[in-house]
């Protein structure tokens, strides 16, 4: 049997007058890697900010695990299970790779080896040679690594990963994928917020699509890509 490790309710979202979400509803199943597409300003980022508690919903509900999250603070959602990564890294650059992932390990990873845990993140990441290196080392791909290991550390369930391709190489763009699928594979959720089509073909079991707010289809991605409704919305937009 199936089971949902997330179920979004009817969630709206409103900036002003804007409707940035719209009555949006979505599974994501246990395990599974879920991709979440739609063009510049669909509510991609919106809806993380939404699950991760950083927005509070005009209405809906966030259901995690069965139990009803919506009105939970971030941080008490970060200790459930509830994890995500950033468009943009904003790693600490006053503390070393090493230290930046060692924090969200102090606050939230339970563990009595903290340095020896951060080290073995970065291990799993790639980046166990910059670990005393100041962030101004690393590169934008390494810098998406970081914030990887970083949201790694506070042990999710499932994880939200808000378009980690964007701007890394081709070659990049691959090592990022076999990456999460190793991080689903260690047990984690991933739900994958991106543009670029490759790497959700290569990744994804599903992808659900958002066009101004509201959800216009969800499926195999070979599916979804041809989907009329889906080629209308991103005219305008290369679909890579
Ligand atoms: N804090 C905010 N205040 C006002 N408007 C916002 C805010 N956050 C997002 N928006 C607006 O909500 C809409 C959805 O934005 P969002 O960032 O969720 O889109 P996105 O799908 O992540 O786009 P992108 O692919 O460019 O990252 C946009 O019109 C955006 O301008
Ligand atoms: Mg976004």
């Amino acid at each position: 049997m199936m089971t949902d490790i997330l179920n979004v309710r009817g969630i709206t979202k409103r900036f002003g007058g804007l409707v940035a979400l719209n009555k949006v509803t979505m599974d994501v199943h246990e395990g599974e890697i879920l991709g979440l597409m739609g063009p510049n300003g669909s509510g991609k980022t919106t809806l993380v900010n939404v699950i991760s508690g950083i927005y509070k919903a005009d209405s809906g509900q966030v259901i995690y695990m069965g139990r009803d999250v919506t009105n939970l603070p971030p941080h008490k959602r970060v200790e459930l299970g509830i994890a995500r990564t950033f468009q943009t890294p904003r790693p600490f650059n006053s503390l070393t790779v090493l230290e930046n992932v060692m924090m969200p390990i102090l606050h939230f990873g339970h563990e009595p080896d903290v340095r020896g845990t951060a080290y073995k993140l970065l291990e799993f990441v790639g980046l166990e040679k910059y670990a005393e290196s100041p962030i101004g080392k690393l590169n934008l791909a390494m810098r998406k690594k970081l914030d990887l290991a970083r949201a790694l550390g506070t042990k999710p369930k499932i994880l939200m990963i808000d378009e980690i391709a964007a701007g890394l190489s081709e070659g990049e763009v691959n090592d990022m994928a076999n990456l999460l699928m190793s991080i689903r594979d260690s047990g984690v959720t991933l739900l994958v917020i991106e543009h670029v089509i490759f790497f959700l073909r290569k990744l994804c079991d599903r992808v659900v699509v958002l066009d101004e707010g509201v959800k216009i289809a969800e499926g195999d991605v070979e599916e979804v890509i041809r989907m009329q409704e889906v080629i209308s919305a991103y005219i305008g937009e290369v679909i890579e």
